[in-house]
């Protein structure tokens, strides 16, 4: 059983969620929208620990944050226990962080790519499983590094 996909925006981007959110769940997805709800200014920070947290929680396998650039998410994200957070602006990328990377969250910049670039980039982030084998190795390592450094 799939579980649903985590998604939050801020302000910048409450267009394109609802649009990724309408593609995703017309393929079968369900979203579980974590906000923003409208274009009234926010902090993008607190979108991007609603979704990691329910990630972290093992609510969700995977999340999807978009901000004006997706730049800001992707920084708050990574700062997140057990979030790789890949901020993608195309589809070979999305594919790879995924199958290579282990991604558990898709950012994307809402004043960078169009809709309909980022539906075909989250369509392919959520239906793409990691490798493993040797790319296992690597993401340990990563979570090694989170270990280390967070002491
Ligand atoms: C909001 O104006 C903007 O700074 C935000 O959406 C994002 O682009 C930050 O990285």
């Amino acid at each position: 059983m799939k579980k649903p996909i985590a998604i939050a925006c801020d302000h910048a981007a409450l267009d394109m969620k609802a649009e990724v959110i309408k593609h995703l769940s017309d393929n079968g997805f369900e979203c579980i929208d974590y906000g923003t709800y409208t274009k009234d200014s926010c902090n993008y920070p607190d979108y991007a620990e609603k979704v990691c947290t329910a990630v972290y929680e093992g609510k969700h396998d995977l999340g999807i944050l978009i901000c004006g650039t997706g730049i800001g998410m992707s920084m708050a994200a990574n700062k997140c226990k057990g979030i790789r957070a890949a901020l993608c602006s195309d589809t070979f990328s999305a594919r790879f962080t995924r199958l290579h990377n282990d991604a558990n969250i898709l950012c994307m910049g809402a004043r960078t790519i169009g809709a309909g670039l980022a539906c075909d980039i989250a369509d392919i982030f959520v239906n793409t499983p990691f490798e493993g084998g040797r790319h296992k190795t690597r993401v340990d390592m990563i979570t090694a590094l989170e270990e280390k450094l967070s002491k």
